[in-house]
């Protein structure tokens, strides 16, 4: 079976190149990152997701997963070459595609046969063509009359249930015009195939924009029940009940209308962004889109108001803050809701006891522990002696707190829970103000 290659062990290469070694496939990971190669080797994975280490270990010891730090030799020993590495945001909201590029031109500058080089990463529409022109023109240069498709292949995947996701897909999208690119592609996910997954096979750009607007139409929903949710208060209506109504209508669907503190993460923020980005420079606005990003900048700046409106200040006062990623069962914290409010709340004077189970070591890459910023070991060393709790993340270990416990080391018995995990009525009994978010207060 012809190997393949992953450039880039981020989080979409490792997770996607490891369950394609356990579909079969002989893979072979890369990165320029010597120190990420040697752990990754010894079966360490260089973050946290569940299952993955297994995965990982498990593949590595049968043979058909290797890890390198040698891009040469594994282009050469590869016939499928996959592109992941990272697209993060420029400051005008564009993607950066500085790695894409510099990966597709060393390919280029070094292939000696035939190639199918598949875009992973998440690239605006074009990128593929872009990339194809680059590497045809090198060829041409080199004068090599070789043949190297470039598809478009985006991934789907969620942080925290990747292997899941990879192994029960709703679909998977491939970008090209070649016949013999699509058959090589439909052999490397042929587990899936032979599953009857949904295989929708585009042109590169189609392929492209479906990355953006699906990311973009669940940021939408997460953004609409949010903006719904400060009505919900204002009106004196439950979000929780209206999103249970809304979403029992099939054509709506009840998936992704958890009203929250704002959506986070790697992908909704920068993937939305890029997408108004590109549509401004294609001389075609897209309005909802743009509403969104701005809808969730607002709900982000509303929970900072909601804690410190009920609490009068918080100049001087201590929070306790139980949960740092932008999700649960993830240690990430890239552009988490949390980062905003904390950011909020200590410019207002607040100091804050911190606590999530995976997320604090990357958390103090952003705020080190000072005065300030306190990380603690626990939920309950957080609370105490703090003026209030306010529960971001919605990780199991925060369903079923101790309120008895919590009520004896507070200083006031507040509690925000802005992800809605728990039922008011149950914290009232315990002698607690409750705050949701879109619930009755
Ligand atoms: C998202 C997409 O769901 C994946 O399909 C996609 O592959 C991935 O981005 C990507 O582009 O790489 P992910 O960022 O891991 O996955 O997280 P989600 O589960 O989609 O959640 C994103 C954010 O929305 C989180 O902050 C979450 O708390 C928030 N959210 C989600 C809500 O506030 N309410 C909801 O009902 C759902």
């Amino acid at each position: 079976m012809a190997k393949i290659c992953f450039v880039g062990l981020g989080y979409v290469g490792l997770v996607t190149g490891t369950c394609l070694a356990d579909f079969g496939n002989h893979v072979i990971g890369v990165d320029s990152d010597k120190a990420r190669i040697e752990s990754l080797a010894q079966g360490i994975v260089p973050f946290y997701e569940p299952g993955l280490d297994d995965y990982v270990a498990r593949n590595l010891e049968n043979g058909r997963l290797a890890f390198t730090d040698d891009l040469l030799g594994a282009i050469n020993a590869s016939r499928i070459i996959f592109i992941a590495v990272g697209t993060p945001s420029s400051s005008d909201g564009s993607a950066n595609l500085d790695a894409v590029f510099n990966a597709a031109r060393f390919i280029a500058e070094h292939v000696t046969d035939e190639k199918i080089l598949v875009v992973k990463s998440t690239v605006p529409v074009g990128t593929c063509s872009d990339i194809d022109r680059l590497v045809r023109g090198i060829l041409d240069q080199r004068g090599l009359a070789i043949r190297v498709d470039v598809v478009s292949n985006p991934e789907f995947l969620r942080e925290g249930t990747s292997i899941y996701d990879f192994t029960h897909p709703d679909k998977v999208v491939i970008g090209t015009e070649s016949a013999s690119a699509q058959e090589a592609l439909k052999q490397v996910y042929r587990v899936l195939y032979l599953n009857e997954t949904p295989f929708v096979f585009v042109n590169r750009e189609t392929s492209e924009l479906i990355k953006y607007a699906n990311n973009a139409f669940l940021a939408m929903k997460v953004s609409f029940i949010n903006e719904l949710s400060g009505l919900c208060e204002k009106v004196g209506a439950n979000v929780q009940d209206l999103a249970r109504a809304i979403g029992r209508d099939g054509r709506i669907g009840s998936k992704f209308l958890h009203a929250g503190p704002g959506y986070g993460g790697s992908c909704f923020p920068k993937d939305t962004k890029a997408l108004a980005y590109m549509a401004n420079k294609a001389e075609n606005p897209l309005k909802l889109v743009e509403a969104t990003i701005a809808a969730n900048e607002d709900q982000k700046a509303r929970m900072v108001r909601k804690i410190t409106d009920k609490l009068g200040t918080v100049t001087g006062k201590t929070l306790a803050i139980l949960g740092l990623t932008f999700k649960p069962n993830t240690d990430d914290v890239r552009d988490s809701p949390v980062l905003d409010i904390i950011e909020g709340l200590l410019e207002k004077g607040a100091v804050l006891k911190v606590f999530d189970p995976m997320g604090m070591k990357n958390m103090q890459v952003y705020y080190p522990h000072n005065s300030k910023i306190m990380y603690c070991n626990s939920e309950y060393s957080a609370t105490e002696s703090s003026d209030a709790l306010i529960i971001t993340t919605e990780w199991h270990q925060f369903r079923n707190l101790d309120f008895t416990r919590l009520g004896s080391i507070l200083k006031s018995k507040i509690i925000f829970d802005l992800r809605n995990i728990y039922d008011p009525a149950l914290i009232r009994s315990f002698g607690f103000e409750y705050i949701g978010v879109g619930v009755i207060s």
